[in-house]
């Protein structure tokens, strides 16, 4: 009997990755509560009057009210219900009417950070403190001149969070989706961070040039990439942000920053142009993976070939997050790296269109 290809798909267990995520810039937030609808529940984030950024679960324990709905005292958050107050670690500091405070009376504080111009929020549900090795590295070009400040896009994606992972060792698809045909391709696993170091042709992002990337992950959610381009025949240095973060097992908030190495010698008019423009051009190339996501099916058992990345090993190095501390397995800990040659140049999908219609 002939066999035919099965794709396997199991049911996504109900459980959210461990590790810092980021829930925009730091800008977004004030003394005015903000609820945040993450990794399947609520959480509600404000500044208190230190102006540090505190983020606790989202629902009363009391009688279940909104705390976005309540109002910041010193650095606590009084529940508009029915006026109990919990403090930045979560302890209920303050019932108007009850002589005594339940012992019961605590929420998560979930840890936050502000960095690089952008605030995260740290998930783990063994409830341990984020470890210092795994913090976001500081970027010095946030502190810089010479830099622009980060454009921010928020999309919301309806599919599960590994098809944006699966991208980082998605060799093959540079060609057919992004017009952007790799010649060089390598992934470096090690501990917490995945990198993608690529060469590439890309007439969007580097004209004539040669397109340099290096992208990685700190952690699974959380990505910044260094990126050498060109425009209209100058050089253009670039940082890209792609993180995300999880509403369900279905659906996930990515937030996509674009920052520029301002050129010496243009005017601010044309540097804002050039930012500008450079911005739209690289969120046009991201938005090219988010059309894939909303229609294809989710893949376990994926057929690969050896012009392929690793995509097995990627799924492997992703699923630590997914698992206690303790049940890491120790392969992270030594560095690994895989190189994907290109013997054979993927061309872009106008290619093989231009192919097709000359075969007719
Ligand atoms: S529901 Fe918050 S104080 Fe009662
Ligand atoms: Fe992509």
């Amino acid at each position: 009997m002939k066999q035919y290809a099965k794709i396997e798909a199991r049911q996504i267990e109900e459980r959210y990755a461990r590790g810092w995520h980021c829930l925009g810039k730091v800008e977004e937030f004030n003394q005015q509560p903000r609820r945040l609808n993450y990794f399947g529940t609520s959480l509600v984030a404000y500044r208190g009057e230190d102006n540090q950024i505190i983020i606790l679960d989202g629902f009363c324990p009391h009688m279940g009210a909104d705390l976005s709905e309540g109002y910041v005292e010193g650095n606590s958050l009084r529940c508009a219900m029915h006026a109990w107050r919990w403090g930045e670690d979560g302890v209920c500091d303050d019932i108007p009417y009850a002589k005594k405070i339940p012992p019961k009376a605590c929420i998560k504080p979930w840890p936050a950070l502000e960095r690089n111009g952008l605030v995260f929020v740290y998930h783990d549900p063994e409830n341990n403190p984020p470890l210092e090795h795994e913090m976001p590295p500081v970027m010095a070009e946030c502190d810089s001149s010479e830099w622009s400040a980060w454009q921010v896009k928020l999309i919301q994606i309806e599919t599960n969070s590994r098809e944006l992972i699966d991208n980082m060792s998605d060799k093959a698809h540079f060609g057919p989706v992004h017009s952007s045909e790799a010649l060089s391709f390598k992934n470096t696993f090690d501990k917490h961070t995945c990198v993608q170091t690529m060469q590439g042709k890309s007439p969007r992002l580097a004209g004539e040039n040669v397109l340099t990337t290096t992208a990685t992950y700190y952690g699974p959610a959380y990505m910044i990439t260094e990126m050498s381009g060109e425009m209209n025949g100058i050089a253009v240095e670039s940082r890209l942000l792609v993180s995300h973060v999880p509403t369900s097992t279905e659906s996930f908030d990515l937030r996509f920053g674009v920052m520029v190495k301002l050129i010496p010698g243009l005017d601010e008019t044309a540097t804002q142009e050039m930012v500008d423009s450079y911005v739209v051009l690289s969120q046009e190339a991201f938005l090219e993976d988010v059309h894939f996501w909303h229609s294809k099916a989710r893949v376990d058992n994926p057929i690969l070939c050896d012009g392929d990345g690793p995509i097995t090993r990627l799924r492997r190095w992703y699923d630590q997050f997914f698992v206690n501390r303790a049940d890491v397995p120790g392969i992270w800990d030594e560095e690994k790296s895989y190189s994907v040659d290109s013997i054979n140049p993927i061309p872009a999908q106008k290619a093989l269109l231009d192919e097709a219609a000359s075969n007719k």
